[in-house]
Protein backbone atom coordinates (compact mmCIF):
# COMPACT_ATOMS: atom_id res chain seq x y z
CA UNK A 1 0.00 0.00 0.00
CA UNK A 2 3.16 2.23 0.36
CA UNK A 3 3.87 1.48 -3.56
CA UNK A 4 0.78 4.06 -5.08
CA UNK A 5 2.44 6.47 -2.78
CA UNK A 6 5.93 5.81 -3.76
CA UNK A 7 5.21 5.74 -7.47
CA UNK A 8 3.14 8.50 -7.03
CA UNK A 9 6.20 10.34 -4.78
CA UNK A 10 9.07 9.53 -7.99
CA UNK A 11 6.92 10.62 -10.49
CA UNK A 12 6.68 14.38 -9.08
CA UNK A 13 10.38 14.20 -7.98
CA UNK A 14 11.09 13.61 -11.84
CA UNK A 15 8.54 16.23 -12.74
CA UNK A 16 10.11 18.71 -10.16
CA UNK A 17 13.29 17.72 -11.64
CA UNK A 18 12.59 18.46 -14.85
CA UNK A 19 10.36 21.77 -14.18
CA UNK A 20 12.01 23.95 -11.48
CA UNK A 21 14.81 21.79 -9.55
CA UNK A 22 13.99 23.87 -6.00
CA UNK A 23 11.98 21.23 -3.79
CA UNK A 24 13.70 17.74 -3.74
CA UNK A 25 11.00 15.04 -2.54
CA UNK A 26 13.03 12.28 -0.10
CA UNK A 27 12.09 9.28 -0.76
CA UNK A 28 13.12 7.01 3.01
CA UNK A 29 15.24 4.40 1.60
CA UNK A 30 13.55 1.15 2.20
CA UNK A 31 16.69 -0.66 2.92
CA UNK A 32 17.18 0.89 6.20
CA UNK A 33 14.02 0.21 7.75
CA UNK A 34 14.18 -1.51 10.55
CA UNK A 35 12.48 -3.94 12.39
CA UNK A 36 11.62 -5.68 15.58
CA UNK A 37 9.81 -8.30 17.24
CA UNK A 38 9.34 -8.18 20.99
CA UNK A 39 7.13 -10.16 23.75
CA UNK A 40 5.38 -8.91 26.69
CA UNK A 41 5.82 -10.30 30.04
CA UNK A 42 3.66 -13.97 30.43
CA UNK A 43 -0.01 -13.28 31.05
CA UNK A 44 -1.79 -16.54 32.37
CA UNK A 45 -5.50 -17.25 31.21
CA UNK A 46 -8.11 -20.00 32.77
CA UNK A 47 -11.58 -20.37 30.92
CA UNK A 48 -13.35 -16.97 31.47
CA UNK A 49 -10.49 -15.21 32.92
CA UNK A 50 -9.68 -11.14 32.37
CA UNK A 51 -6.70 -9.33 32.70
CA UNK A 52 -5.95 -6.37 32.39
CA UNK A 53 -2.47 -5.60 32.74
CA UNK A 54 -0.05 -2.68 32.53
CA UNK A 55 3.07 -3.37 31.70
CA UNK A 56 5.82 -0.79 32.33
CA UNK A 57 9.28 -0.10 30.36
CA UNK A 58 8.63 -2.55 27.50
CA UNK A 59 10.95 -3.44 25.15
CA UNK A 60 11.01 -1.17 22.38
CA UNK A 61 13.11 0.62 19.71
CA UNK A 62 15.92 3.09 20.93
CA UNK A 63 16.86 6.45 19.99
CA UNK A 64 15.21 9.25 17.87
CA UNK A 65 13.41 7.23 15.33
CA UNK A 66 10.14 7.86 12.49
CA UNK A 67 8.27 4.50 13.33
CA UNK A 68 6.49 2.83 10.58
CA UNK A 69 4.57 0.57 11.46
CA UNK A 70 3.07 -0.89 14.85
CA UNK A 71 1.25 -4.99 14.23
CA UNK A 72 0.67 -6.50 18.02
CA UNK A 73 -1.37 -10.35 18.49
CA UNK A 74 -1.99 -12.68 21.58
CA UNK A 75 0.54 -15.70 21.25
CA UNK A 76 1.06 -18.66 22.99
CA UNK A 77 4.01 -20.23 24.47
CA UNK A 78 5.06 -21.88 21.34
CA UNK A 79 4.68 -17.96 19.47
CA UNK A 80 1.39 -19.17 17.99
CA UNK A 81 -1.54 -16.83 17.22
CA UNK A 82 -4.51 -17.74 19.73
CA UNK A 83 -7.99 -17.52 18.27
CA UNK A 84 -10.20 -14.51 19.63
CA UNK A 85 -12.72 -17.73 20.16
CA UNK A 86 -10.41 -18.74 22.93
CA UNK A 87 -8.98 -15.45 24.20
CA UNK A 88 -10.85 -12.33 23.10
CA UNK A 89 -8.32 -9.21 22.69
CA UNK A 90 -10.31 -6.45 24.32
CA UNK A 91 -7.35 -4.04 23.63
CA UNK A 92 -3.95 -3.63 23.68
CA UNK A 93 -2.78 0.03 24.05
CA UNK A 94 0.82 1.23 23.96
CA UNK A 95 1.59 4.74 25.90
CA UNK A 96 4.74 6.87 25.96
CA UNK A 97 5.38 8.39 29.38
CA UNK A 98 8.79 9.87 30.88
CA UNK A 99 10.33 8.65 33.96
CA UNK A 100 13.34 9.81 35.81
CA UNK A 101 16.14 8.29 35.27
CA UNK A 102 16.94 5.52 38.06
CA UNK A 103 13.04 5.31 38.37
CA UNK A 104 11.73 1.69 39.30
CA UNK A 105 8.53 1.70 37.37
CA UNK A 106 8.34 -2.23 36.97
CA UNK A 107 6.43 -2.48 40.05
CA UNK A 108 3.73 -0.05 38.77
CA UNK A 109 0.90 -2.17 37.48
CA UNK A 110 -2.25 -0.12 37.16
CA UNK A 111 -3.45 2.66 35.05
CA UNK A 112 -0.40 5.19 34.19
CA UNK A 113 -2.74 8.44 34.66
CA UNK A 114 -2.97 7.53 38.26
CA UNK A 115 1.13 8.01 38.85
CA UNK A 116 1.42 11.07 37.41
CA UNK A 117 4.68 12.94 39.56
CA UNK A 118 7.61 14.25 39.64
CA UNK A 119 9.35 10.42 38.77
CA UNK A 120 6.45 10.05 35.88
CA UNK A 121 4.98 11.75 33.61
CA UNK A 122 2.67 11.01 30.61
CA UNK A 123 3.78 11.76 27.10
CA UNK A 124 0.46 11.03 25.15
CA UNK A 125 -0.48 12.18 21.60
CA UNK A 126 -1.54 15.13 20.36
CA UNK A 127 -5.78 15.21 21.56
CA UNK A 128 -8.29 15.50 22.09
CA UNK A 129 -9.60 12.90 25.23
CA UNK A 130 -7.41 13.45 27.75
CA UNK A 131 -8.24 8.93 29.21
CA UNK A 132 -6.96 8.35 25.45
CA UNK A 133 -3.51 8.73 25.32
CA UNK A 134 -2.09 6.23 23.29
CA UNK A 135 0.41 6.43 20.40
CA UNK A 136 -0.77 2.62 19.25
CA UNK A 137 -3.65 0.63 20.00
CA UNK A 138 -6.16 -1.83 18.26
CA UNK A 139 -8.47 -4.24 19.82
CA UNK A 140 -9.92 -7.64 18.39
CA UNK A 141 -8.88 -6.09 14.46
CA UNK A 142 -5.79 -5.74 14.94
CA UNK A 143 -4.45 -8.96 13.01
CA UNK A 144 -5.95 -7.16 9.45
CA UNK A 145 -5.69 -3.70 10.53
CA UNK A 146 -3.34 -1.51 8.17
CA UNK A 147 -0.75 0.54 10.50
CA UNK A 148 1.15 1.74 8.14
CA UNK A 149 2.09 5.48 8.17
CA UNK A 150 2.97 6.35 4.46
CA UNK A 151 6.20 7.78 3.24
CA UNK A 152 7.73 9.89 3.30
CA UNK A 153 5.83 10.34 7.12
CA UNK A 154 6.53 8.98 10.38
CA UNK A 155 5.84 8.78 14.19
CA UNK A 156 8.66 10.54 15.55
CA UNK A 157 9.63 9.63 18.69
CA UNK A 158 12.69 9.85 20.65
CA UNK A 159 13.83 13.67 20.11
CA UNK A 160 16.45 13.50 22.72
CA UNK A 161 15.35 17.93 22.01
CA UNK A 162 11.73 16.78 23.67
CA UNK A 163 12.87 14.27 26.45
CA UNK A 164 13.28 16.76 29.74
CA UNK A 165 16.72 16.91 31.74
CA UNK A 166 16.84 13.80 33.89
CA UNK A 167 13.92 11.77 32.32
CA UNK A 168 13.65 8.94 29.79
CA UNK A 169 11.39 8.18 27.48
CA UNK A 170 9.66 4.63 28.28
CA UNK A 171 6.41 2.43 26.88
CA UNK A 172 4.08 1.16 29.04
CA UNK A 173 1.60 -1.28 27.23
CA UNK A 174 -2.19 -1.94 28.42
CA UNK A 175 -3.34 -5.40 27.16
CA UNK A 176 -7.00 -6.41 28.05
CA UNK A 177 -7.98 -9.93 27.47
CA UNK A 178 -10.82 -12.19 28.22
CA UNK A 179 -10.99 -16.02 27.83
CA UNK A 180 -13.62 -17.37 26.24
CA UNK A 181 -12.92 -20.89 26.61
CA UNK A 182 -15.78 -22.65 27.67
CA UNK A 183 -18.26 -19.60 28.77
CA UNK A 184 -21.89 -19.69 28.60
CA UNK A 185 -22.39 -16.47 26.81
CA UNK A 186 -19.18 -15.95 24.50
CA UNK A 187 -20.13 -12.42 22.74
CA UNK A 188 -22.13 -11.36 26.64
CA UNK A 189 -17.98 -12.10 28.30
CA UNK A 190 -16.89 -10.09 25.14
CA UNK A 191 -19.00 -6.88 26.00
CA UNK A 192 -18.51 -7.61 29.80
CA UNK A 193 -22.32 -8.19 30.37
CA UNK A 194 -22.71 -7.38 34.12
CA UNK A 195 -25.00 -10.32 34.87
CA UNK A 196 -22.14 -13.21 33.66
CA UNK A 197 -19.13 -11.48 35.76
CA UNK A 198 -18.64 -11.97 39.78
CA UNK A 199 -17.98 -8.15 40.51
CA UNK A 200 -19.93 -5.88 42.11
CA UNK A 201 -17.02 -3.42 42.18
CA UNK A 202 -15.11 -1.84 39.34
CA UNK A 203 -11.54 -1.62 39.26
CA UNK A 204 -11.12 1.19 41.46
CA UNK A 205 -13.14 0.11 44.20
CA UNK A 206 -16.38 2.09 43.45
CA UNK A 207 -19.80 0.12 43.47
CA UNK A 208 -21.22 0.11 40.06
CA UNK A 209 -24.38 1.38 40.14
CA UNK A 210 -27.44 -0.58 39.34
CA UNK A 211 -28.70 0.02 35.62
CA UNK A 212 -25.22 -0.39 34.49
CA UNK A 213 -25.59 -3.43 31.89
CA UNK A 214 -21.74 -3.76 30.96
CA UNK A 215 -18.75 -2.41 30.18
CA UNK A 216 -15.49 -2.26 31.33
CA UNK A 217 -16.58 -1.75 34.88
CA UNK A 218 -17.73 -5.11 34.95
CA UNK A 219 -14.64 -6.57 33.30
CA UNK A 220 -11.43 -5.96 34.93
CA UNK A 221 -8.48 -7.17 35.84
CA UNK A 222 -8.64 -10.60 37.53
CA UNK A 223 -12.39 -10.74 37.71
CA UNK A 224 -14.24 -13.64 35.93
CA UNK A 225 -16.61 -14.31 33.45
CA UNK A 226 -19.48 -17.43 34.14
CA UNK A 227 -18.16 -20.95 31.93
CA UNK A 228 -20.52 -23.46 31.70
CA UNK A 229 -20.62 -26.46 33.99
CA UNK A 230 -18.12 -28.84 34.45
CA UNK A 231 -15.27 -26.61 32.99
CA UNK A 232 -12.20 -27.36 34.35
CA UNK A 233 -9.52 -24.94 34.82
CA UNK A 234 -7.17 -25.03 32.15
CA UNK A 235 -3.99 -22.84 32.42
CA UNK A 236 -2.95 -20.77 29.15
CA UNK A 237 0.62 -18.94 28.93
CA UNK A 238 0.58 -16.34 26.22
CA UNK A 239 1.94 -13.13 25.36
CA UNK A 240 1.25 -9.99 23.24
CA UNK A 241 3.65 -10.16 20.21
CA UNK A 242 4.62 -7.05 18.22
CA UNK A 243 6.34 -5.79 15.63
CA UNK A 244 7.59 -2.48 15.10
CA UNK A 245 8.97 -1.23 11.81
CA UNK A 246 11.08 2.21 12.17
CA UNK A 247 13.84 4.23 10.66
CA UNK A 248 16.47 6.14 12.14
CA UNK A 249 15.06 10.15 12.22
CA UNK A 250 16.61 12.06 9.32
CA UNK A 251 15.72 15.40 8.17
CA UNK A 252 14.22 14.27 4.92
CA UNK A 253 11.21 12.35 7.01
CA UNK A 254 7.97 15.00 7.85
CA UNK A 255 6.78 14.38 11.75
CA UNK A 256 2.59 13.21 11.74
CA UNK A 257 0.43 14.14 14.89
CA UNK A 258 -1.73 11.49 16.24
CA UNK A 259 -5.44 12.20 17.27
CA UNK A 260 -8.00 10.32 18.53
CA UNK A 261 -11.66 11.16 18.74
CA UNK A 262 -14.15 9.41 20.67
CA UNK A 263 -17.97 9.58 19.82
CA UNK A 264 -18.56 9.94 23.42
CA UNK A 265 -17.37 12.67 23.94
CA UNK A 266 -19.31 15.48 25.50
CA UNK A 267 -17.89 18.56 23.82
CA UNK A 268 -20.07 20.89 23.28
CA UNK A 269 -18.88 24.57 21.69
CA UNK A 270 -19.24 26.43 25.46
CA UNK A 271 -17.01 23.08 27.13
CA UNK A 272 -13.26 23.80 28.37
CA UNK A 273 -12.20 20.36 27.72
CA UNK A 274 -13.41 17.06 26.04
CA UNK A 275 -14.94 14.10 28.44
CA UNK A 276 -14.81 10.75 26.92
CA UNK A 277 -17.19 8.36 28.11
CA UNK A 278 -14.98 5.93 25.66
CA UNK A 279 -17.98 2.99 26.20
CA UNK A 280 -21.52 3.44 25.29
CA UNK A 281 -24.75 1.14 24.75
CA UNK A 282 -26.56 0.34 21.85
CA UNK A 283 -30.25 -0.64 22.10
CA UNK A 284 -31.94 -3.05 20.49
CA UNK A 285 -34.20 -1.69 17.62
CA UNK A 286 -38.47 -1.56 18.00
CA UNK A 287 -41.11 -0.32 15.95
CA UNK A 288 -40.12 3.31 16.84
CA UNK A 289 -36.84 3.73 16.20
CA UNK A 290 -36.44 1.11 13.19
CA UNK A 291 -35.15 3.60 10.33
CA UNK A 292 -35.83 2.81 6.57
CA UNK A 293 -32.09 0.98 6.53
CA UNK A 294 -33.44 -1.28 8.92
CA UNK A 295 -31.90 -1.45 12.71
CA UNK A 296 -28.84 0.84 13.05
CA UNK A 297 -28.05 2.84 15.82
CA UNK A 298 -26.60 6.43 14.94
CA UNK A 299 -24.21 7.70 17.12
CA UNK A 300 -22.49 11.40 16.38
CA UNK A 301 -20.81 13.69 18.00
CA UNK A 302 -19.72 17.13 16.18
CA UNK A 303 -16.77 18.98 17.61
CA UNK A 304 -13.84 21.24 17.09
CA UNK A 305 -10.45 20.75 16.08
CA UNK A 306 -8.10 22.63 17.82
CA UNK A 307 -5.50 22.65 14.49
CA UNK A 308 -5.35 21.54 11.72
CA UNK A 309 -3.02 19.92 8.98
CA UNK A 310 -3.25 17.40 6.00
CA UNK A 311 -4.51 13.56 6.88
CA UNK A 312 -2.32 10.76 5.65
CA UNK A 313 -4.01 8.11 7.61
CA UNK A 314 -7.34 7.15 9.43
CA UNK A 315 -9.18 4.36 10.76
CA UNK A 316 -11.93 3.81 13.15
CA UNK A 317 -12.19 1.14 16.01
CA UNK A 318 -15.85 -0.43 16.85
CA UNK A 319 -16.90 -3.63 18.39
CA UNK A 320 -18.91 -6.67 17.20
CA UNK A 321 -22.34 -4.96 16.21
CA UNK A 322 -20.25 -2.31 14.51
CA UNK A 323 -21.17 -1.66 10.80
CA UNK A 324 -18.92 1.80 10.05
CA UNK A 325 -17.88 5.24 10.98
CA UNK A 326 -16.88 8.33 9.28
CA UNK A 327 -15.27 11.57 9.76
CA UNK A 328 -17.14 14.55 7.99
CA UNK A 329 -16.74 18.19 7.73
CA UNK A 330 -19.83 19.98 8.85
CA UNK A 331 -20.66 20.18 5.18
CA UNK A 332 -21.12 16.60 5.05
CA UNK A 333 -17.85 15.91 2.98
CA UNK A 334 -16.33 12.61 3.94
CA UNK A 335 -12.93 12.76 5.32
CA UNK A 336 -12.46 9.41 5.99
CA UNK A 337 -14.93 6.23 6.04
CA UNK A 338 -13.47 3.33 7.82
CA UNK A 339 -15.65 -0.17 8.07
CA UNK A 340 -15.38 -3.48 9.66
CA UNK A 341 -14.19 -6.82 8.36
CA UNK A 342 -16.35 -9.62 10.31
CA UNK A 343 -14.05 -13.15 10.32
CA UNK A 344 -16.06 -16.26 9.22
CA UNK A 345 -13.92 -19.15 9.83
CA UNK A 346 -12.04 -20.35 12.84
CA UNK A 347 -8.42 -19.86 12.57
CA UNK A 348 -6.61 -16.84 14.04
CA UNK A 349 -7.49 -13.57 12.10
CA UNK A 350 -10.89 -14.93 10.44
CA UNK A 351 -12.82 -15.25 13.90
CA UNK A 352 -16.60 -16.38 12.86
CA UNK A 353 -18.51 -13.47 14.07
CA UNK A 354 -15.69 -10.92 15.20
CA UNK A 355 -14.36 -7.92 13.57
CA UNK A 356 -10.98 -8.96 12.53
CA UNK A 357 -9.86 -6.12 10.55
CA UNK A 358 -10.99 -2.22 9.88
CA UNK A 359 -10.36 -0.76 6.96
CA UNK A 360 -8.08 2.50 6.84
CA UNK A 361 -7.68 5.55 4.65
CA UNK A 362 -4.52 6.89 2.82
CA UNK A 363 -5.46 10.08 0.97
CA UNK A 364 -3.56 11.16 -1.66
CA UNK A 365 -1.29 13.58 -0.34
CA UNK A 366 -2.37 16.80 0.33
CA UNK A 367 -6.09 16.15 -0.67
CA UNK A 368 -7.59 16.43 2.62
CA UNK A 369 -6.69 19.52 4.75
CA UNK A 370 -8.44 20.16 7.80
CA UNK A 371 -8.04 23.57 8.95
CA UNK A 372 -7.67 25.05 12.47
CA UNK A 373 -10.64 24.86 14.22
CA UNK A 374 -12.45 23.39 11.98
CA UNK A 375 -15.75 21.41 12.89
CA UNK A 376 -15.81 17.90 12.39
CA UNK A 377 -18.32 15.45 12.80
CA UNK A 378 -18.10 11.69 13.64
CA UNK A 379 -20.02 8.96 12.89
CA UNK A 380 -20.16 5.80 14.29
CA UNK A 381 -23.21 3.09 13.10
CA UNK A 382 -23.76 0.08 14.82
CA UNK A 383 -26.30 -2.86 14.55
CA UNK A 384 -29.05 -2.57 16.46
CA UNK A 385 -31.15 -5.67 15.77
CA UNK A 386 -29.59 -7.05 19.25
CA UNK A 387 -28.55 -5.14 22.46
CA UNK A 388 -24.99 -4.26 23.03
CA UNK A 389 -22.81 -3.40 25.89
CA UNK A 390 -19.57 -1.75 26.36
CA UNK A 391 -18.98 -0.81 22.58
CA UNK A 392 -16.87 1.86 21.07
CA UNK A 393 -16.43 4.63 18.94
CA UNK A 394 -13.29 5.96 18.10
CA UNK A 395 -11.51 7.07 15.44
CA UNK A 396 -7.35 7.32 14.90
CA UNK A 397 -6.30 9.42 12.47
CA UNK A 398 -2.80 11.15 11.25
CA UNK A 399 -2.07 14.71 10.52
CA UNK A 400 1.03 16.37 8.75
CA UNK A 401 1.59 19.83 9.02
CA UNK A 402 3.06 19.93 6.18
CA UNK A 403 3.29 18.56 2.72
CA UNK A 404 6.56 16.91 1.84
CA UNK A 405 6.97 19.76 -1.16
CA UNK A 406 5.10 22.10 1.29
CA UNK A 407 6.97 25.48 -0.58
CA UNK A 408 4.85 24.46 -3.55
CA UNK A 409 1.25 23.56 -2.62
CA UNK A 410 0.08 25.02 -5.79
CA UNK A 411 1.59 22.69 -8.29
CA UNK A 412 0.90 19.66 -6.46
CA UNK A 413 -2.96 20.84 -6.41
CA UNK A 414 -2.41 21.85 -9.65
CA UNK A 415 -1.35 18.48 -10.68
C1 LIG B 1 18.54 10.93 5.12
O1 LIG B 1 18.06 9.93 4.22
C2 LIG B 1 18.44 10.14 2.89
C3 LIG B 1 17.73 9.13 2.02
O2 LIG B 1 17.78 7.85 2.61
C4 LIG B 1 19.96 10.07 2.80
O3 LIG B 1 20.37 10.31 1.46
C5 LIG B 1 20.59 11.10 3.72
O4 LIG B 1 21.99 10.93 3.74
C6 LIG B 1 20.05 10.93 5.14
N1 LIG B 1 20.54 12.04 5.94
C7 LIG B 1 21.04 11.86 7.15
C8 LIG B 1 21.43 13.09 7.87
O5 LIG B 1 21.18 10.75 7.64
C1 LIG C 1 -13.86 -13.54 40.68
O1 LIG C 1 -13.22 -14.75 40.27
C2 LIG C 1 -11.81 -14.70 40.24
C3 LIG C 1 -11.30 -16.00 39.64
O2 LIG C 1 -11.82 -17.09 40.29
C4 LIG C 1 -11.26 -14.45 41.64
O3 LIG C 1 -9.87 -14.40 41.63
C5 LIG C 1 -11.84 -13.15 42.13
O4 LIG C 1 -11.44 -12.91 43.45
C6 LIG C 1 -13.37 -13.17 42.08
N1 LIG C 1 -13.88 -11.86 42.42
C7 LIG C 1 -14.88 -11.69 43.27
C8 LIG C 1 -15.25 -10.28 43.57
O5 LIG C 1 -15.46 -12.64 43.76
C1 LIG D 1 -24.92 5.35 9.34
O1 LIG D 1 -26.27 5.05 9.18
C2 LIG D 1 -27.02 6.10 8.58
C3 LIG D 1 -28.46 5.64 8.55
O2 LIG D 1 -28.95 5.53 9.85
C4 LIG D 1 -26.48 6.38 7.19
O3 LIG D 1 -27.18 7.47 6.66
C5 LIG D 1 -25.00 6.71 7.29
O4 LIG D 1 -24.47 6.85 6.00
C6 LIG D 1 -24.25 5.60 8.02
N1 LIG D 1 -22.89 6.01 8.24
C7 LIG D 1 -21.86 5.18 8.21
C8 LIG D 1 -20.57 5.75 8.58
O5 LIG D 1 -21.98 3.99 7.90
Amino acid sequence: MAKPQLSWLYSFALFLTVSCQIIKAHIPDESRLKSGVYLSPEFDMNPGSVVNRFYYNIDFPKGHIGIKSFYAEVVDEGGVPVTLKDTYLHHWLVVRYYARVGFEDKVLNSDPRLHQGSDFMLAGNTGVCGNLMQYFGLGSETRKTDTNVPDPYAIEVGNPAEIPKGYEERWVLNVHAIDTRGVVDRFGCTECRRSLYNTTIDEYGRYIIPDYEGGMRCCHDNTQCKVKEGVEHSLRRLYMKYTVEWFDWNESFLPVKIYIFDVTDTWKPSSKGHDCKIEYEVNPCDSSTVSSNGCIDTKRLSFKMPRGGYVVYGVAHQHAGGIGSTLYRKDGRTICSSTPTYGNGNEAGNEDGYIVGMSTCYPEPGSIKINDGETLVLESNYSSSQKHTGVMGLFYILVAEQLPMHKDISTLQSL
